[in-house]
This record gives C-alpha cells, sequence and structure tokens, in this order.
C-alpha cells in the first residue's frame, strides 16, 4: 500500500523560561509551550510520482523534496517521513505559522513534530512523535537535547532533564510574560560550542555557573507555581547574567533586558540558545508599557500566557 499523510496536524513552540545550555550539561530545564504555532496541511497530488512539496510563506520557505537538494530543512523533512514510513512524492504540504524561524522558539521542532504528526497519525503515542522530530532535529542542531522536540509534542510547562523522562508541570493559573524577537540570527550550535569551550578552559568557574542555572530552574519553577512575579522576574536576571558570562549573550540581547527592566519589567533574560534569537521579560503587572517599549523600538513582542 502507498503511504499516506493525515490531512492536517499542529505542534507547539517552545520558550525556555529557565536552564537553557545548562540542560546541555545534564542540569534541569523549564520549558513552556506556545500551543498551535505552525499548522500543516497536506494534500495529494495529481501525480503520485511528483516530489513532495512543503510551503511555509511565513518562514519564506518553499521547497521540493528531491534527493539532489542540498537544504538542510529538505534533508530533516526526508528523514522524518521516511523513519515514520511516509511519503517522499505525490503530497504538498502547506504550513501556517505564527512565530518566527530561527529565533530560538523551536520553529525546527514545532516543522519535525508536526511533519511525524500528519505521517503518523492522531493516534501516535508522543514519544513516537518525539523519536520521529529528533530525526530531523540532529540534521538541524547536531545533538540537542531534545527539550524542544518534547515540548512541541507535548504542550503545557514541562520540566526536562536531558535522558530523562519529562515532567508536565501543572501551575494553578497562567503567568504572563513577553517574548522579544530580536530579529537577530543565530547559530544554536556555535553558542552550544561557546559554552563547551567555557568549560574546557575555565572547568572550576564554568561548572559551578552551569550549576547555578540549574538552580534557576528549580527555584524558577517554585515561583511559577507560586505565581511570584517578583521572584521570577529576578531569578531571570541572575541566569542572564550567569549565560552572560558563559559568553551567549549579545550586545542586543544585554540591551534588550535593559529596555525591559527600564519599561518596568520584574526581571528578563535571553531565551534559548542567545547571541541573538529572542528575550524574555517578565511584566510586574499590565504588560502594556512594556509592550509599547519594545513596539517603539519597531519590535513585535509576543504576549504568552504561560501554563494555560
Ligand atoms: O535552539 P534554541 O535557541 O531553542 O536553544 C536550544 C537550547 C540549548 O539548551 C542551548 C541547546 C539544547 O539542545 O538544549
Amino acid at each position: 500500500m502507498m503511504p499516506v499523510l493525515h490531512p492536517r496536524a499542529s505542534a507547539c513552540a517552545k520558550i525556555i523560561l529557565f536552564g537553557e545550555h545548562a540542560v546541555v550539561h545534564g542540569q534541569p530545564a523549564l520549558a513552556a509551550a506556545l500551543p498551535d504555532a505552525l499548522r500543516l496541511e497536506a494534500e495529494r497530488l495529481d501525480d503520485p510520482r511528483a516530489p513532495l512539496t512543503l510551503d511555509i510563506p511565513a518562514w519564506s520557505l518553499s521547497l521540493q523534496l528531491v534527493p539532489e537538494l542540498e537544504h538542510p530543512v529538505a534533508r530533516a523533512c526526508a528523514d522524518v517521513l521516511a523513519h515514520c514510513d511516509g511519503p517522499l512524492q505525490g503530497w504538498a504540504i502547506r504550513g501556517d505559522a505564527s512565530i518566527p524561524a530561527g529565533a530560538g522558539l523551536g520553529s525546527s521542532a514545532a516543522l519535525t513534530v508536526a511533519l511525524a504528526k500528519l505521517a503518523l497519525g492522531p493516534d501516535a503515542a508522543v514519544e513516537e512523535i518525539v523519536e520521529a522530530s529528533m530525526v530531523g532535529e540532529q540534521v538541524f542542531h547536531g545533538t540537542p537535547s531534545g527539550i524542544d522536540s518534547q515540548v512541541a509534542a507535548r504542550g503545557g510547562v514541562l520540566r526536562f532533564v536531558r535522558g530523562a523522562a519529562p515532567v508536565q508541570v501543572a501551575l494553578p493559573r497562567p503567568v504572563t510574560l513577553l517574548v522579544v524577537p530580536s530579529g537577530h540570527a543565530r547559530s544554536t550550535a556555535a553558542e552550544v560550542a561557546k559554552v563547551h569551550l567555557a568549560l574546557e578552559r575555565w572547568p572550576t568557574l564554568a561548572r559551578p555557573m552551569i550549576e547555578v542555572l540549574g538552580r534557576t530552574t528549580e527555584l524558577g519553577e517554585r515561583a511559577l507555581l507560586e505565581g511570584d512575579v517578583a521572584r521570577l522576574g529576578q531569578l531571570a536576571d541572575i541566569a542572564h547574567g550567569v549565560l552572560a558570562g558563559l559568553g551567549v549573550s549579545s550586545p542586543i540581547l544585554d540591551e534588550l533586558c535593559g529596555v525591559a527592566r527600564a519599561a518596568g519589567a520584574a526581571g528578563a533574560k535571553l531565551t534559548g540558545a542567545g547571541g541573538g534569537g529572542c528575550m524574555l521579560a517578565w511584566p510586574a503587572g499590565d504588560p502594556t508599557a512594556l509592550v509599547a517599549a519594545f513596539e517603539a523600538r519597531g519590535l513585535s513582542p509576543l504576549v504568552v500566557e504561560v501554563g494555560r
């Protein structure tokens, strides 16, 4: 029987609240989902031998899965579909994305998870979806920790330790935060390599810094459960300082954290790999003034309700 795709599937994007980079080195991280950040629809082409097409206009992505195409997205998608025994020909996939690509919000995991769901169908086990997504994530990111795929497939708020089953953190009420894409590109692999280098050069400094980041995750989870935004803000400021010390911040991320604090945020930090990508801020109350401060700089902050 010819392999088929299911008509539609969606996946979450992710925001790392605490513990990025430290999670690569065995510490816990806390991440929250942005539901339905990517929706895919699949349609059968008239010619069953025509190459599979993938179009996601919001990411300026339009490609055909032809074997000679040396495009990482095409390779990742082909690997995910092959892993799921899905079709590589005869289908058109179109995507609608509400987050930017390549900004540290887990766009590649959202894509590989949604693609795996198209191939495996609505009854697939979440572990199976995550495993398929990781096949594609390895094409994009080498040896990722897996946190993006877990959040993209499971949703909610997750505490994650590399190599262990993730734990859902159920919040008594949602907590609002602001995510600001800096518009600066970055490479996760390059930022992860910086931390490896810091650990090699300055082991007695960098190791405790990684442990401090792990502690911010633990204390951050407690503050999140208690809805204690003041403490979340302070912990974000501490985490940002440590991440900057490890070399993964950038002038734009430091500047955006400063803008957030000056506009009354309880605290702010880079989120994801750093070097560019996104910053997150915990608004001390109504986020309107904070949003306006970033919009005045031509940026487009996302107001996110974590744990809804
Ligand atoms: O690619 P990003 O920006 O979502 O960052 C990934 C988070 C890291 O901890 C830096 C790497 C990883 O694999 O967990």
